[in-house]
């Protein structure tokens, strides 16, 4: 895959250290569940360095003194249904404010294409920094799709935020919305003719959930 600039992979040994216990066929729902949310605490720290801050004055119990804070209100997360659920928590973990919105998408299994079937947004959403949560990046059209209905309403400020991803959905989202920051903790290699990713972990939303 080409460089692109709007891409950060996360490459960090606790990162791959719990990416290689989440794909495990061994690795139950429980400790599934955990490792999602864990790994998406760690995305977030790295997503929010250029979080919006506002200077605050604290009084310690020495003196006063000025501070920079995440602005309030600025920050609202969109799961995309429903494996995105299970990445709501590990953000909360570190932003408990963040805000947030719910896109209800799921692919075609025969065309792999999104269908959309709900959407529901925090008041102002156009006004914040949208993060939108989907562990999973495949062909892109669940991302290209929930960012276009984001846009629709007013979004600006959009980031993606996704667990594995495939270089082919990288590449489309990157094409169809330039201006979204995406980061991925893992960069897998390819689709399989089922659009599934390799080595992948299987269907996210099955393992989080107990479906299968
Ligand atoms: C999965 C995953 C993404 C989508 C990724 O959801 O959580 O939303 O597939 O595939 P794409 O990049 O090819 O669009 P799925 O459609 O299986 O729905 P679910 O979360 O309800 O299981
Ligand atoms: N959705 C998943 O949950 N897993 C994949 O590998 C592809 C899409």
């Amino acid at each position: 895959m080409k460089k692109l600039k709007n891409v950060t992979v996360l490459d960090h040994p606790l990162i791959n250290h719990k990416i290689a216990i989440l794909r495990s066929v061994e690795t139950h729902t429980k400790d599934f569940r955990e490792l999602v949310e864990e790994i998406t605490t760690l995305l977030t720290y790295e997503a929010f360095k250029d979080a919006p801050t506002q200077e605050v004055e604290v009084q310690t119990p020495l003196e006063k003194c000025t501070q920079r804070m995440i602005a309030e209100n600025s920050i609202a997360v969109v799961p995309v249904l429903r494996a995105g659920l299970g990445m709501v928590a590990g953000v909360h973990t570190l932003f408990p404010t963040a805000k947030v919105g719910h896109i209800g998408l799921y692919r075609d299994e025969e065309t792999l294409r999104p269908q959309e079937y709900y959407c529901k947004l925090p008041d102002g959403i156009e006004n914040k920094r949208v993060i939108v949560l989907d562990p999973m990046l495949a062909t892109g059209g669940s991302a290209v799709a929930a960012i276009d209905m984001l846009k629709k309403r007013g979004c600006k400020d959009i980031r993606q935020m996704s667990i594995i991803a495939a270089p082919e959905g990288v590449e489309k989202l990157a094409t169809a919305h330039p201006d979204v920051h995406i980061f991925v903790a893992y960069l897998d290699r390819e689709l399989n003719e089922h659009g599934y990713i390799l080595p992948g972990l299987g269907d996210a939303g099955d393992r989080l959930f107990g479906t299968k």
